[in-house]
């Protein structure tokens, strides 16, 4: 009989005349707040299936969640993913409010998708303020909003913000730049003022979480706390005279209540898309998507998609190339996933060829080759020879300008696999190669990667944009190449007087500054130019946390016993260097 009580946790008497506490049950838990997820969806079926698939991985019960999503004025494929994912999630959530709007599809006086005439403000803060009157009707406790170009990719950023306890708050979001989702200044007229917190805020030099007069796009509010109740989107405040815009309307009314704004930047939350310009197009606004996507996979969390949204494969081309070459060593997954990741949302078809791997060869397998050091090659910074890296490396390019001259390419382009491309590659690319075409323009090399050793030196060519005559450089880490450069460099015979294959080209379009180096090359006739500005950057430099490099890490050419590290690799800093030869005694003295 006792045991039955104590079992359901009742009260229980006991013999001796005092109630004991340990024979009570504990109180079930209390369950998480309640949330609206509010949603304005138009014209981002690019980002959609991204941003769904952070939301439905937000690690929060769903029960505790209601939907309320908006979408009109589309002439995209918005409304269906939207609908396509609602109508699976709907049994999830708590309750799905689901205002779609098919016609008009464009607001009055717009002049293209991306422009915001005041009729679109309005019509923005109606939705806004409808969303939280929902949520108020409801007696939410939060009412989230998300944009739809804002993709969270860190699960926990709803418990994070939430875990501050403030009326508004955002989660810092990172862009392809400087842009985020927040300001630390305002003028008096209600526009953004440059602040000295605003770059150590977003490059995370400072950490935390910090009263801001803006935050946008993304923000947690807390409807329970008492000043809330007097926040509103539309009609703005009776003393609103900064300019008729969401984002400042609904600051001003934070003002006026007295409710402060916080942005955080204690963890990497997510992303949001630099906007397209208002003259742009909203393929300018997926083109910028796919380039936040890449940043992305390099800086992570990666983006994920949802899993309840149709996605179509991509049609990928070869940019008027004869063949794409990647050059990735086997043992460099991730690297290979990464990049073939990248070239698919950049719809450029690619050939992978496995990287002649450095550290498995060993020197008689060298000799075998043919391969023979340069007389007197060392190292400009560290002052050693080559290492089994380097000619690896150089052996994978070789066999690639090989394979042209075999197969009589016309044109090739060689891509490196711990590659950034910067916003637009494929276009930019496409877009130059037609003008070299046009211009008849001789060429055998173009870089579209490189570091640059004399910047200011370098000529640009006429009737192309964005291109320059090459001066001396390092790295290969992207470059186009014709059928006449291909042959031209294995004219040379480089194999037989090996050095890495970043200082063989310049030696090759005769701008090395080693003489010696030189005179063993007699044709150094290679036409050799560069995109200005670059459309290539290396993911990490030397020292970065992430950095590694196979070619400079590895062992002596010669000598298996004789290891290298990237002490030895001054080049793959950040920011200019010396030229070789050119040594200033400070670098000396660090190695
Ligand atoms: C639009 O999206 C829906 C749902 O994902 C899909 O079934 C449909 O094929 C898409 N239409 C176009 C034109 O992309
Ligand atoms: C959250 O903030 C409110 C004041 O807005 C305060 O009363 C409450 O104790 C705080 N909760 C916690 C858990 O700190
Ligand atoms: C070098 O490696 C090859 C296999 O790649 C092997 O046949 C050869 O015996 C090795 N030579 C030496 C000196 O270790």
């Amino acid at each position: 009989m006792l045991l039955h009580f104590l079992v359901l946790g009742a009260f229980v008497f006991l013999a001796d005349g005092y109630f004991s506490e340990e024979m009570y049950q504990e109180e079930s838990k209390m369950q998480p707040p309640t949330v609206v997820i509010a949603i304005l969806a138009r014209n981002t079926a690019h980002s959609l299936p991204y941003y769904l698939g952070a939301l439905e991985r937000l690690n929060y019960p769903k029960a505790r969640i209601t939907v309320w999503a908006a979408t009109d004025h589309n002439t995209d494929n918005t409304t269906a993913i939207l609908k396509e994912w609602l109508t699976v999630m709907q049994k999830f959530y708590h309750y799905v409010e689901w205002r779609p709007m098919d016609q008009p599809t464009s607001y009055a006086g717009e002049s293209g998708p991306k422009h915001w005439p005041n009729s679109r403000y309005e019509y923005v803060m109606k939705l806004k303020q409808a969303a939280i009157n929902f949520a108020r009707k409801r007696w939410a406790d939060y009412i989230l909003y998300v944009d739809t170009d804002n993709i969270l990719t860190n699960p926990e950023t709803l418990n994070l913000m939430m875990a501050e306890n403030m009326s508004a708050i955002a989660p810092m979001l990172d862009s392809q730049g400087a842009y985020s989702n927040y300001w630390c200044g305002i003028t008096p007229q209600g526009y953004y003022r440059r602040t000295a917190e605003y770059f150590p805020t977003r490059q995370r030099h400072r950490l935390g979480c910090f009263p801001v007069p803006m935050i946008h796009s993304t923000m947690l509010l807390d409807l329970r706390k008492a000043g809330m109740k007097k926040l509103a989107f539309f009609p703005p405040h009776e003393d609103y005279s900064w300019p008729y815009d969401d984002i400042i309307v609904f600051a001003f009314s934070c003002r006026a209540a007295e409710v402060q704004m916080y942005l955080c930047n204690k963890e990497r939350y997510g992303y949001l898309n630099v906007p397209a310009k208002p003259h742009q197009t909203l393929e300018d606004d997926r083109l910028n998507f796919v380039h936040l996507q890449l940043e992305s996979m390099i800086d992570g969390p990666p983006m994920r998609p949802s899993r309840y949204v149709h996605m179509f494969p991509k049609q990928r081309d070869l940019m008027g190339f004869n063949e794409i070459y990647l050059i990735n060593l086997r043992r460099r997954l991730d690297r290979r996933d990464r990049m073939l990741f990248s070239l698919n949302e950049l719809e450029i078809d690619v050939k992978v060829v496995d990287a002649v791997d450095g550290n498995a060869l060993n020197s008689s397998d060298i000799k075998i080759l043919g391969v023979d050091l340069l007389p007197g090659y060392y190292d400009p910074f560290s002052g050693r020879t080559l290492t089994k890296g380097e000619v690896g490396c150089f052996l994978s390019h070789y066999f690639i300008w090989k394979e042209m001259v075999d197969l009589q390419m016309e044109k090739a382009l060689v891509l490196e696999d711990d590659i950034r491309f910067q916003a637009n590659f494929k276009r930019r690319v496409v877009r130059l190669m037609e003008e070299v075409e046009q211009a008849e323009l001789d060429w055998d090399i173009i870089y579209f990667g490189r570091k640059q050793v004399n910047p200011t030196k370098e000529e640009a060519v006429e009737n192309v944009h964005n291109l320059v005559m090459a001066d001396y450089s390092y790295w290969t880490l992207s470059y186009a190449i014709s059928l006449q450069g291909a042959q031209k460099l294995l004219n040379a015979e480089p194999l037989s007087k090996m050095l890495p294959v970043d200082e063989f080209l310049p030696i090759m379009y005769d701008k090395h500054p080693n003489k010696d180096y030189k005179s063993h090359f007699t044709n150094r006739n290679v036409h050799a130019f560069s995109t200005r500005p670059l459309v290539v950057q290396p993911c990490h430099y030397a020292g970065d946390p992430q950095w590694v490099s196979d070619t400079e890490t590895s062992t002596l050419w010669d000598d298996d016993a004789v290891r290298t590290d990237w002490r030895g690799s001054h080049k793959t800093l950040k920011g200019a260097a010396p030229p070789a030869g050119v040594l200033s005694a400070t670098y000396k003295d660090e190695l």
